[in-house]
């Protein structure tokens, strides 16, 4: 990594003052080139962009893993969470536009140096909402009905003979009805985890600073005022917050010290929200009772290299909440769909879901990208999921590490309400 190189900036005619230029698109340019950065697989993402750009793969793990044509070239990327972009990674790509986080988190990526840089950044919120609820629940009732455990019991060949062995073993089960369940976090996700929660019985209450009075009210839940609070009178604890500077290792040994002993922890939200070392001394000695966590702060080694390798009252998945079939082609739909938009309209005007508007310089943005007057991108011609055609073919491999495929020209078009999930 070459930290002293100066960042390249795309050559344009008067090019605006902190911004990087339109996307040249249209008959008298090449195409853009847009990039999967770690990942193989485009073919969902494909037929979405075959007609506006030229769409590479680079299945890399960090950016010196991609090849230099992309990081010289690629106006769009498109990334899973396997690979991180730091200020040093983004100001390798020298004509970068538009990165789409592959899901709804965007705690990988230098949001704030992007905008710096010209390049915004979106996700994509709320596909697997649903998902990831309902995750949370199968995990909550996991611990409190020891159903993994007790499935394990059977299939390692113990013999239940009897109510007393069934008593031994399911030693712990507990009943759900009246126990507070405590959401660090009530936004879609969080959300969602109350609704179902208070059918199974349980008292719901939730921190969320950043939230309005009243929400409390519409969902017919109760809101706590500080962590501590939440903490203190919670029976299970589930965190759906997002992961930003303010609140890495929020369960830490001193807040673990003011949850009610031997409750349940769950995180399905994002690693870096516990502090493993701790979590696994009150693991260890019982004060947390067990925890279900589908997130881990280095899902890189999994749990196997850290301090929770030798925990057994811990179930751990692998950052699996957010996926189902319908789920992973809605995501990746309307990943492409967003670069899709940059590509033909306005960066950021017309996308949905940037999150780095603030940082962006304004200056220069809100201009068509479309570089040729008169060239018919048909901005609504986005295919919904069951118009997809199939690949005629697969990307040719140029390098270990990235692949480019020419787009072809062919798509079938339809409103763009009908890729709204
Ligand atoms: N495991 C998975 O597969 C998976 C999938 C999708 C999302 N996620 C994660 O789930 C979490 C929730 O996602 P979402 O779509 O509901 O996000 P969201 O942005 O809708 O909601 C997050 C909420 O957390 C609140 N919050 C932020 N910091 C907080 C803090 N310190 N204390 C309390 N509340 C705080 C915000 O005000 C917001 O209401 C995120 O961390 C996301 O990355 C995980």
């Amino acid at each position: 990594m070459d930290k002293k190189k100066p960042v390249k900036r795309p050559r344009m005619d008067n090019p605006p003052i902190g911004a990087r230029g339109p996307i040249a698109n249209g008959p008298l340019h090449s195409r853009p080139l847009v990039a999967l950065f770690d990942g193989r697989d485009c073919s969902v993402e494909m037929p979405i962009l075959k007609d506006v750009a030229t769409v590479a793969f680079c299945d890399a793990q960090s950016t010196q893993e991609i090849h230099e044509k992309v990081l010289n070239e690629a106006v769009g990327g498109l990334m899973w969470h396997t690979i991180t972009l730091s200020k040093e990674d983004l100001e390798k790509f020298k004509a970068l536009r538009i990165i789409v986080r592959i899901g709804s988190g965007v705690d990988n990526i230098d949001v704030k140096a992007a905008g710096d840089l010209g390049i915004a950044v979106c996700s994509v919120p709320g596909y697997s909402v649903e998902e990831v609820a309902d995750t949370t629940l199968c995990l909550i009732l996991n611990l409190y009905r020891r159903t993994y455990w007790l499935a394990n019991m059977v299939r390692e060949g113990k013999k239940f003979q009897g109510p007393e062995h069934v008593r031994e073993a399911a030693q712990g089960c507990a009943r759900i009805r009246g126990d507070t369940l405590g959401i660090v976090g009530l936004g879609r996700v969080g959300t969602a985890v109350a609704i179902r929660a208070k059918v199974f019985g349980f008292n719901v209450i939730f921190y969320d600073p950043y939230l309005p009075d009243g929400t409390d009210r519409a969902l017919g839940i109760n809101r706590v005022y500080t962590l501590q609070e939440l903490l203190f009178q919670s029976d299970c604890v589930s965190l759906h917050c997002t992961l930003n500077e303010h609140n890495h290792h929020l369960i830490n040994e001193y807040t673990i010290k003011q949850m009610r002993p031997g409750a349940f922890l769950v995180n399905t939200a994002r690693g870096g929200l516990v502090d493993e070392n701790a979590l696994a001394l009150a693991l260890k000695d019982g004060r947390i009772r067990a925890a279900a966590l589908d997130v881990q702060e280095n899902e890189h080694y999994g749990i196997h290299a850290g301090p929770l390798k030798d925990v057994t009252n811990l179930i751990c998945t692998p950052h699996a909440a957010w996926y189902s079939d319908a789920s992973s082609t809605e995501l990746r739909e309307m990943a492409a769909s967003e670069i899709r938009r940059a590509i033909v309209g306005r960066i950021p005007d017309s996308l949905r879901n940037c999150v780095n508007k603030e940082y962006l310089t304004p200056s220069g943005f809100g201009e068509s990208m479309n570089g040729a007057a008169g060239y018919n991108y048909n901005p609504m011609g986005i295919p919904h999921s069951t118009t997809l055609e199939p690949l005629s073919t697969t990307p040719s491999v140029l390098t270990p590490h990235s692949t480019l495929q020419d787009a072809p020209t062919h798509m079938t078009s339809k409103p763009e309400s009908s890729e709204v999930h």
